[in-house]
């Protein structure tokens, strides 16, 4: 059977739709492992704006072909035979579009996003490097070392200086060159309001988990904190944490 022109627009445009949604992800993984990176919402609706007035173009070259896909179109909204099936569009495009309304409209229950906690609990244990740490009783291995401590601060600015000055600021200030890209905002280390307020594994977890690694009730968060995890050591990780707290001159908080 030959496929009717709408058929073949349908295919086309879910075709390039699963494509965005799911191809380009697996390619990205499989180019970047450990990363799963997703088209934005507000670009796939720009890919698939282009997609389909693409499709149409194609598909309406010739004014026979406009035809052939309008035919089916025609025909359901005048045939006598094709009355059930009108009736029936005809009550479901206005219950489709009541519910849309409704649920923009609608007033939800979730908090809003200024609220959300900016220290979520976090979870006891984690997962990272492929071992299981309990965060209640995760100790910096490097901390106790009082001989090595400048050295272990002087390496962990390295760190710092490579892979996080760009968002949180080389005055360790939250203020680095993206921080404006970003909501939620990079945040700061000087003051007493963010790691000076932390136990040291609880600056580990996020640090190793990034943005992903927050738990729910912290959302909508889209944080862009990366998962240190796959870019770091672990080594490093607890490096960078003496670094940020000996430059803000802060103490990770203690039990
Ligand atoms: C792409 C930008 C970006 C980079 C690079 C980045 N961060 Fe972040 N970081 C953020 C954002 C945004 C937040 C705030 C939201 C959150 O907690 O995830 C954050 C939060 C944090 C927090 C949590 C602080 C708190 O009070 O809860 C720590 C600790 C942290 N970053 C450490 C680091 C370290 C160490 C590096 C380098 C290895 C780094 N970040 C690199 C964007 C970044």
């Amino acid at each position: 059977m030959k496929m009717s022109k709408l058929s073949l627009f349908a295919l086309l445009t879910i075709g390039a739709y699963l494509i965005f949604k799911i191809v380009v992800p697996v390619i990205g993984r499989f180019l970047h492992p450990g990363t799963w990176p997703l088209i934005p919402t507000s670009l796939l609706k720009m890919y698939m704006l282009f997609v389909i007035v693409t499709i149409l173009l194609y598909l309406t070259a010739k004014e026979e072909d406009a035809k052939a896909l309008m035919a089916p179109i025609k025909a359901t909204l005048t045939d006598p035979s094709k009355r059930m099936l009108r009736n029936i569009i005809f009550a479901v495009i206005p219950l489709l579009a009541a519910y849309i309304t409704y649920g923009s409209v609608a007033p939800s229950y979730d908090a809003p996003v200024e609220l959300r906690s900016i220290h979520p609990a976090p979870p006891s244990s984690v997962n990272v490097y492929n071992k299981s740490y309990n965060l209640l009783t995760l100790k910096n291995p490097l901390r106790d070392d009082a001989a090595n401590f400048a050295k272990y601060v002087k390496e962990g600015g390295e760190v710092y200086f490579k892979q996080c000055f760009y968002c949180h600021g080389d005055k360790l200030d939250g203020k680095g060159h993206f921080y404006q890209g970003f909501n939620p905002q990079p945040l700061p280390f000087m003051g007493t309001d963010t790691i000076a307020q932390l136990s040291e594994s609880f600056v580990f977890w996020r640090v190793a988990t990034g943005g992903p690694g927050l738990p729910k009730e912290g959302a909508p968060w889209l944080s862009a904190m990366p998962i240190w995890e796959h870019f770091i050591s672990e080594e490093e990780i607890w490096k960078v944490s003496m670094f940020i707290y000996d430059y803000s001159g802060n103490k990770p908080r203690t039990f």
